[in-house]
């Protein structure tokens, strides 16, 4: 984790990332059982610097490969119940780590929905209905607003952090051409606005911190699996591809650059 790597097109401004300078980490992934979190799972634990990883999950049935790691890793792993449409689970997971480590340095929100059950992205304003719509807002955009009021105080004033949120193109509405999926793109157009803002706040309150969102590119997980089908092959990332470029990313960022939304190159994408 946060090996330099080569970026041709990259925006992201030149100078010395603050989390390359430490000896230990402590981590957070909000979703970890599938795709991307899990994804960054496995790839933190290659990284000896990191010494606790907490890890979400938010119901027993999707969580056996996380649990599998814990078993593997029991010194390092911690798995945390929290579903984030509950703020109490938040709270309660925030204070595990608190009481813990203490400190946090690294914290990726990794969760998100565009499809469950009778939920479907919607193709046309006849199809949209406010439930589903407050659904996405709930798991895509609050969740991560309530997760960065609640590790608020885990981020340390002096020491560098990084919180992420993954977030997504579409949820870009300068770059929106093709118009649908009006609650995801709404949603994660929202959760760049909390992200900016926490940004800004996270600046005063803990100043080596980094918050971002992230764009990791259409990546083989659930949640892309029925919008495959379009997709030209080189545009379908692996999880292990798109988790290493992210690392990439992440491991070029510096104070300047927080609450920017990056792309998985490294591009600085428009609002
Ligand atoms: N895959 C792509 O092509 C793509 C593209 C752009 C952006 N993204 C974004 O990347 C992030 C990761 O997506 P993914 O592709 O890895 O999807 P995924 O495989 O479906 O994983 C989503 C994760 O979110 C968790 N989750 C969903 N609702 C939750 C809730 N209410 N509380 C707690 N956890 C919850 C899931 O847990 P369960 O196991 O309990 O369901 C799972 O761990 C998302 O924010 C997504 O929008 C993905």
């Amino acid at each position: 984790m946060y090996s330099r790597g080569v970026f041709q097109r990259s925006e992201i401004t030149k100078g010395e990332n603050l989390l390359q300078e430490l000896t230990e980490i402590n981590a957070l992934i909000v979703g970890a059982t599938q795709g991307i979190g899990l994804g960054f799972v496995r790839s933190l634990l290659l990284d000896t610097r990191v010494k606790k990883l907490f890890c979400s999950y938010r119901q027993e049935a999707t969580a056996g490969e996380l649990f599998k790691l814990r078993a593997d890793h029991p010194d390092r792993v911690v798995c945390l119940n929290l579903d984030v449409t509950e703020e109490a689970d938040i709270v309660s997971a925030a204070k595990t780590i608190k009481d813990g480590v203490g400190i946090l340095h690294l914290a990726l929100y990794c969760v998100g929905v565009l499809h469950e059950g009778e939920l479907a992205p919607e193709k046309s304003l006849r199809d949209l209905n406010a439930p589903d719509l407050l659904y996405s807002f709930h798991v895509n955009s609050v969740g991560a607003a309530l997760v960065a009021k609640h590790l608020a105080t885990l981020f340390d004033r002096r020491t560098p952090g990084l919180f992420a949120a993954i977030s997504a193109k579409v949820g870009s509405i300068g770059d929106n051409r093709l118009g649908g999926w009006y609650g995801y793109r709404a949603s994660k157009a929202a959760l760049n606005m909390f992200m900016k803002t926490a940004a800004i706040e996270y600046k005063r309150r803990c100043p080596c911190t980094i918050v971002v969102s992230l764009h990791p590119g259409t990546t083989d997980t659930r949640l892309s699996k029925p919008f495959q089908d379009n997709v030209p092959e080189e545009q379908l990332f692996s999880v292990e591809h798109t988790v290493e470029l992210l690392t990439d990313v992440m491991s070029r960022l510096k104070p300047e650059d927080s609450g920017e939304f990056y792309s998985w190159n490294g591009n600085r994408l428009p609002w």
